[in-house]
């Protein structure tokens, strides 16, 4: 097939409407990759980009609106929630999975019953999608397996050949594609994490927002604080095959991979470097090819990321190795795509000596903290983030991030639901008293959460109850006390004894 280069200039965009109308295939520019379009409701049109691609058809692909409207053609009903995204976020990169309605056909949602929906910020996408007259299903315009392209060389690379035609635009703004979350049920899920974060999501709705515990857990491999499966000698992690089943489909194949071999260091940034440096050497002496991959703020490594791989490839680079991010903000979604890239090849180095930190004693794993609050905890919630991080502590923040009004059972269900379930160490939650906040913490199996108002009681409730969760009173505890019942309640230690047979006893309740 010959493929027709297009530019960005509005004729030819409207001519590349005209194929995606006639069921034809063009590859355009997004802000976050470039995507491969074809009319969503055209099942024969859909069909010809799993072959272009060479993609698995149990992969459901985004649809692209140019008109926030558009989602109405594809959801029968848009929730209070999904206005709120759509208004702080949309055009942008940001997609929702929503429930579909039947004019979607089985076979751009992979028979799923529900549909992401993106409207992207570009001005040529939207231009595209306006001039072809329908939504424009749309996957990264890679050839399956291989990093999504950021430029149009990338593109022209995979798919000259296999495609009507080619935009051929600027450079994607992002880097790394839109964050996608599942809007399907009472707390929104990120099934897959991108330059819009948790936080952003959460704070524009006003309630804590999860990600997908298959994803966390990947990205938590490659902590640069927490230890993982692999031991202190630096053995490599185990690989993806262990991980839980994502649950957006895309998420579970081995994905944005390089040609070359990719290696991934986490751990303590000096030592990581030094790590690096020395593997890169004996690799040199031993006559390969490498390109080592630092990246010191977030934003530029998620806009260059791709396109570095995809550099390295070109350059016939043996083997890639990579400093891990620290994994918050957009670090953690780019830390998803680098654990992906590598197929699980991370080495940890450097980590503290378990000894020499109190913040370190889950067996020499780092622990994690989750925190939740009301609008009348939040920022005392603040305060014992700051100082849990200055301890050494991972935090899970799960909300509220504003004085607007909220109700605290959520909040308090969400932290303690994250200790229950060993996402996190021990939980901490906050709401104007503390009681109604504890109340709701402790209706999780698994959770003994003290409200305590006194330092004896942070003492007290660790060496008798051995509680797992405290809850404190934003307008009843000042925060230097408060402090000082978290670390009262973080330094004791649990009696055992009689006193382990009565959290026997709760635990059976
Ligand atoms: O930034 C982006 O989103 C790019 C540009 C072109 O817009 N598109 C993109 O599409 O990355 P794709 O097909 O490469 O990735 C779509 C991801 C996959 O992981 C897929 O499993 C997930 O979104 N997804 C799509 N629809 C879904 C649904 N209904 N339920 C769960 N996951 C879904
Ligand atoms: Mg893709």
């Amino acid at each position: 097939m010959n493929t027709l280069i297009l530019t960005a200039n509005p004729a030819d965009v409207r001519r590349a409407g005209g194929i995606i109308a006639s069921g034809g295939l063009v590859a355009f520019p997004t802000e976050t990759v470039y995507g491969l379009g074809a009319n969503a409701l055209d099942p024969e049109a859909v069909a010809k980009v799993y072959k272009a691609k060479g993609r698995p058809s149990d992969n459901p692909m985004i649809v692209h609106i140019a008109f926030p409207d558009g989602i109405s053609e594809l959801t029968e009903n848009v929730t209070r929630d999904m206005m709120k995204l759509m208004t702080a976020f949309w055009p942008g990169p940001l997609t929702m999975v929503v429930p579909r309605k039947p004019i979607v056909p089985d076979v751009t949602t992979g028979g799923l019953d529900t549909v992401g929906v993106r409207l992207p910020e570009s001005e040529t996408a939207r231009l595209l999608i306006a001039a072809s007259g329908c939504p424009i299903a749309a996957p990264s315009a890679n050839l399956s397996g291989k990093p999504s392209p950021t430029r149009a060389e990338d593109v022209i690379a995979d798919m000259d050949g296999r495609i009507d035609a080619i935009i051929a635009g600027s450079p994607a703004r992002c880097g790394i594609e839109s964050t996608v979350v599942d809007m399907t049920g009472e707390i929104p899920v990120i099934l897959r994490p991108g330059v819009i974060t948790r936080e952003m999501l959460s704070e524009v709705l006003g309630k804590p927002v999860e990600v997908d515990p298959a994803v966390a857990g990947n990205v938590a491999r490659a902590d640069t604080g927490a230890s993982s499966d692999a031991d202190a000698s630096g053995k490599a992690g185990t690989g993806l095959k262990d991980a839980a089943v994502p649950r957006a489909p895309g998420m579970k194949y081995k994905h944005y991979a390089p040609d070359a071999e990719m290696k991934v260091f986490a751990g303590d940034p000096r030592a990581v470097r030094a790590a690096m440096e020395k593997e890169r050497i004996e690799l040199e002496q031993a006559g390969r090819r490498v390109r080592t991959l630092i990246y010191d703020d977030a934003g530029k490594a998620a806009a260059n990321f791709y396109t570095d791989l995809r550099c390295c490839d070109a350059e016939g680079v043996d083997v890639i190795l990579a400093a891990a991010l620290v994994t918050e903000g957009v670090g953690f979604s780019v830390m998803d795509r680098m654990v992906r890239s590598c197929g699980g090849n991370i080495v940890r180095v450097g980590d503290a000596d378990p000894a020499e930190n109190k913040a370190y004693n889950n067996g020499g794993k780092k622990m994690i903290a989750a925190l939740a609050a009301d609008h009348a905890g939040y920022e005392l919630k603040n305060a014992v983030k700051e100082h849990l991080r200055e301890r050494g502590y991972k935090i899970v923040d799960l909300g509220t991030n504003g004085p607007e009004s909220v109700d605290y059972p959520a909040y308090g269900k969400a932290c303690g639901e994250a200790v229950a379930s060993g996402k996190a160490d021990l939980g901490v939650v906050c709401c104007g008293s503390g009681i109604g906040i504890s109340i709701a913490a402790n209706k999780v199996k698994g959770v003994r959460c003290a409200l305590c108002t006194s330092e004896e009681m942070g003492k007290l409730c660790k060496e008798h109850n051995n509680a797992n969760m405290i809850a404190l009173g934003g307008r009843l505890t000042d925060k230097d006390l408060a402090l000082r019942i978290v670390d009262a309640w973080l330094d004791a230690e649990f009696m055992g004894g009689k006193h382990q047979r009565r959290i026997d006893q709760l635990d059976e309740i």
